[in-house]
């Protein structure tokens, strides 16, 4: 399968949102990773629903909101009415994650489950066969621009093997200090959706995409 690229507005210049938009819409097979943060379950306050309503009206692109919130399923009506297409949540926010994943999908929306470094796959492995991505954080959640914890290499080729193995479908997204570099070990290890926050936004676009470009064409 061809990797999606889903850049994290997280890092985007927000005086100029929509000239940061187009940029992932030049992207091929690209979503909106929307990191929603309440600065309680992280340490630092992100943006919410009416940014998340008027990035809508500008582009088709899937959008792909991580929640990293108290409360997480007070925000799962709002989201959809925003036009968000996938919801995220943490393992370590909820005792119901099943209860949680059954809300999600009833609005019609797919769901993803997201693992803290810290935190094993064994945690969440009862719950795979129900969720339609597994979010791995390879940094500490609540900031773009943390260099990748290299253990996470492990986690996504454990992420990959239990899905092969109980023939499960759920994709391996890979979120924090994805670069160029990093990306390559991610997609050997097996992860099918790259988050980019600062490398996509804080570099030259034309030199970010030339080296997407190249990624994709080294076929993985
Ligand atoms: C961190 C967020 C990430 C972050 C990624 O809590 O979930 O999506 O924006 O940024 P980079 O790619 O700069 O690590
Ligand atoms: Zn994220």
């Amino acid at each position: 399968m061809k990797f999606i690229i889903a850049p994290s507005i997280l890092a985007a210049d927000f005086a100029h949102l929509s000239r940061e938009i187009d940029k992932i819409q030049q992207m091929p097979n690209s979503w909106v990773h929307l990191d929603i943060m309440d600065a309680h379950f992280v340490p630092n306050l992100s943006f919410g629903v009416p940014v998340i309503k008027s990035i809508r009206s500008i582009t088709p692109l899937p959008f792909d909101a991580h929640l990293m919130v108290d409360n997480p399923e007070f925000f799962f009506s709002p989201l959809k009415d925003a036009g968000v297409n996938y919801i995220t949540f943490h393992i370590e926010q909820t005792n119901v994650p099943l209860k949680l994943i059954r809300k999600i999908k009833n609005l019609g929306l797919k769901a993803g489950i997201s693992l803290k470094p810290a935190t094993p796959i064994s945690e969440v492995e009862n719950i795979l066969p129900y969720v339609d991505i597994l979010l791995v954080m390879s940094v500490e959640p609540g900031f773009s621009g943390q260099k990748f914890i290299n253990s996470s290499l492990q986690k996504i080729e454990k992420a990959k093997e239990i899905r092969e193995s109980k023939k499960l479908h759920y994709l391996i997204s890979v979120d924090g200090g994805i670069n160029n570099k990093t990306a390559v070990d991610v997609l050997k290890a097996g992860a099918d959706i790259l988050v980019m926050g600062s490398y996509f936004f804080k570099n030259p676009f034309k030199v970010v995409k030339a080296q997407i470009e190249k990624l994709i064409e080294s076929n993985f």
